[in-house]
């Protein structure tokens, strides 16, 4: 091989070893063709061991040609294995993609209280009826709780309720309200009839919880005071009412009833919306009592400063548990105020 030969055969190595570094597609690959070309027994290393049998001139040319042909390959086997580190890393990066086109996990989102419902329920249907909303003290004095309500002090319908009494120092006469008709002769003081409020709220009696008992427990009030309602005004409206919370179809029915605070006074029963009136287990023979009502006492009147000469009302109250019980058939009232979330997120609701 003469220094000509041994030129080409360098560029022939050195083409050739290129083009296998460059079709390498793993590590390994590049390592062989970069061996195959440079190794001990390659075509480089054959023309660099005749460097030694060379005149002067030709071992200076060739020697620079073999250092050109190390200094090729080693580069491009450099620059190939860092780019295929590339791919790999862009793999790992590839195969740890996360698809975030994947619904997320949703916070967990808080629903309203089924007795929540059931208030905005009852309040939209009297809003409907043209009501509006009157708060009313959850602790009142005896004048507002009994007393103004005809109820005096040794009247035999205080028995009927169980109050509690808070220890207010100076103020002997607070009571918690056992109902909410203490907003009736604050109604009137507040207001000119004619008077249409409703109000909502907790009430106490001192009561041994059971599933029908609670001594916290919520009730609705309604009163209207106008000229000229009567009795036929109570009906229609408690009527409207019933079939706004439980139905269309809903018929009421009055029985007589005593409430001190009201002449006449009557006990108003819905017709059941399980059986639709046939009788089962919810009702007693077709009909649920839901509320006591009746045409507001003229003492009451007077006691809010109303005249009974010129005005008439009537007056209604509800149990709130009993119809959110009626409502989502809730076996037990104590379920409503334990705020187990087992039982409230079967209520999941938002609105
Ligand atoms: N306050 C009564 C109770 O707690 C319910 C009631 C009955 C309210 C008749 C009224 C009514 O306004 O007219 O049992």
């Amino acid at each position: 091989m003469d220094v000509r030969e041994a030129l080409r055969a360098l560029e022939d190595a050195t083409r050739r070893g290129l083009d296998e570094v460059l079709a390498a597609t793993s590590l390994e690959d590049v390592e062989r063709a970069e061996k195959s070309a440079l190794g001990r027994k390659g075509p480089v290393a054959e023309v660099q061991r005749m460097l030694g049998t060379l005149p002067e001139d030709d071992r200076r040319t060739l020697g620079r040609a073999v250092n050109e042909a190390f200094e090729t390959l080693r580069t491009a086997a450099a620059e190939r294995s860092a780019s295929l580190r590339g791919d790999v890393e862009r793999g790992i990066v590839e195969r740890d993609r996360v698809d975030v086109t994947l619904p997320g996990r949703r916070p967990a989102r808080g629903t309203l209280h089924p007795m929540t419902q059931t208030e905005r329920h009852v309040l939209d249907a009297l809003f409907g009826l043209g009501y509006r909303l009157m708060d009313a003290p959850e602790i009142d004095s005896d004048w507002y709780v009994f007393e103004s309500l005809n109820i005096p002090p040794d009247h035999p319908a205080r028995t009927m309720q169980d109050t509690l009494y808070p220890v207010t120092p100076g103020r002997p006469d607070l009571v918690l309200r056992t109902h909410t008709s203490n907003v009736q002769v604050r109604a009137m003081e507040a207001l000119e009839p004619p008077i249409y409020v409703v109000t909502l709220g907790r009430c106490f009696r001192r009561d041994v919880p059971d599933s029908t008992h609670s001594p916290v427990f919520d009730q609705a009030e309604i009163l209207a005071v106008d000229e000229g309602l009567s009795l036929a005004d109570m009906r229609g409206t408690l009527e409207a009412f019933a079939r706004a919370v439980f139905g269309p179809e809903q018929r009421i029915r009055l029985r007589p009833g005593y409430f001190p605070f009201v002449e006449p006074g009557a006990e108003v029963d819905v017709s059941c919306f399980v059986c639709g009136g046939t009788g089962c287990g919810v009702c007693e023979e077709g009909w649920i009592e839901i509320l006591g009502a009746g045409m507001v006492h003229p003492r009451v009147l007077r006691a809010g400063g109303v005249d009974p000469e010129r005005y008439t009302g009537f007056a209604a109250g509800l149990g709130m548990d009993r119809v959110a019980m009626l409502r989502h058939a809730i076996p037990d009232i104590r379920l409503l105020y334990e705020g187990d979330l087992r039982m409230l997120h079967q209520f999941a609701r938002s609105a």
